[in-house]
């Protein structure tokens, strides 16, 4: 099916940070979407923990420095980006604004950067693809069904989708007490168009009662011996999304990821693990240059951004954020926090006198006392 191409709409003209979009996100939202959205696992302490630790790191100025011809690209797998802000995987676009993936994806490609397209995209992987003029990655949960994961995978890469994200860190979802409060549940008009036709067995295995340890969930969960068949399916590289350990990231290395993403699923999986950008360091040195590391989870300022890469990453990834951006104006939204965060990158190098991404280094950084 052709979809048009989003309207733009006008940016809200008080929003200058991603707070005031949040809080714009916050009006246009119902009650239990925003839930769903804003939410974390059980006290949400995570979730608001990786956020407070960017804010323990302070920033080192260094002035006089030569600032001339400076850029933020960055090249990830031969991949050329304006800036190391990537679209994370969120899933049920339409749930917060009518064009959805579409008005995502629009907007990366006015901003120059990249998107991870969820697995539970309200919008079909083919059609996300004809509106892309971006690279676009594919995130995979990998369905109990393996055959119909095999599906998918190829269905992304004869898309044209450069990048296969897989993310390991969800086998169930995690307990979000503040959904089960709002009683979220997808409206019945949307749905995760591309599992259409599969058995998808519920995550959401705790509210329904089941047993987890010894159920039929958790049996059927992907394994590192996942790992060597979604090699065999595919040329495209594969990056494990949710390692938090330095253990986990030497594995999936030697199980043959090409790329690795710090994350803790924004808070939103299992609570009390700690915060992304403090074990991005033992992460990195863990894998060392062997491939590349991203970061997610609390970046809600181009400040964060250099934090990040100043312990080792090669870019981050927004979830939140960009949402935001999306329900409170569509693609326009979604292209200002982009563009928001991006101005707040450049500020932060010029003062920290970096003039591109490779002048970035922890000696621009310290730990708060
Ligand atoms: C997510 N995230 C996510 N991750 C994933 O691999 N597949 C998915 O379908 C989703 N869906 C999803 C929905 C919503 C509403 C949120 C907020 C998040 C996690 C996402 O990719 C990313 O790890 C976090 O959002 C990063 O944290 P911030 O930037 O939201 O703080």
């Amino acid at each position: 099916m052709q979809h048009p191409l989003p309207k733009l709409q006008q940016i809200p003209p008080t929003a200058v940070s991603v707070g005031d979009y949040e809080g714009l996100a916050r009006e246009r939202v119902s009650a239990s979407a925003w839930a769903f959205l804003s939410g974390g696992a059980t006290d949400e302490w995570t979730a608001r923990e990786n956020i407070a630790a960017y804010q323990r790191l302070t920033l080192r100025t260094r002035v006089l420095e030569d600032l001339s011809g400076g850029n933020t690209a960055v090249e990830i797998f031969g991949q050329r980006f304006a800036a190391p802000i990537l679209l994370a995987p969120v899933a049920y676009h339409r749930l917060f604004h009518p064009d959805g993936e579409l008005g995502t994806v629009l907007a990366a490609a006015a901003m120059q950067t990249g998107v991870v397209v969820s697995t539970q995209a309200t919008t079909l992987i083919e059609d996300v693809a004809r509106q892309a003029k971006t690279p676009l990655w594919f995130q995979l949960y990998v369905q109990a069904d393996r055959d119909l994961t095999a599906a998918l995978v190829r269905r992304a890469e004869a898309a044209g989708y450069t990048a296969l994200v897989v993310t390991v860190d969800a086998p169930v979802t995690g307990i979000r007490n503040r959904e089960q409060r709002a009683g979220f549940a997808l409206p019945s008009d949307l749905e995760a168009v591309n599992l259409r036709g599969m058995r998808v067995p519920s995550m959401q295995a705790v509210d329904n009662g089941q047993l987890l340890l010894g159920g039929p969930l958790l049996a059927s969960a992907m394994t590192w011996r996942d790992v060597a068949w979604l090699r065999s399916l595919t040329r495209l590289p594969l990056l494990a999304k949710g390692i938090m350990t330095a253990e986990d990231a030497q594995r999936a290395v030697a199980e043959g990821f090409d790329g690795i993403i710090v994350s803790n699923h924004g808070g939103r999986t299992l609570d009390t693990q700690p915060a992304t950008i403090d074990v991005l360091a033992e992460t990195v040195a863990a894998v060392g240059d062997r491939v590349p590391v991203l970061c997610d989870g609390g970046v809600r300022r181009g400040s964060d951004v250099f934090k990040a890469l100043a312990l080792g990453a090669k870019a981050v990834l927004i979830g939140r954020p960009y949402v935001y951006g999306l329900a409170a104006a569509g693609a326009a939204g979604v292209a200002h926090v982009i563009r928001i965060l991006r101005a707040e990158l450049e500020v932060t190098m010029a003062l920290c006198g970096c003039k591109d991404l490779n002048a970035i280094d922890t000696a621009r950084i310290r730990h708060a006392p």
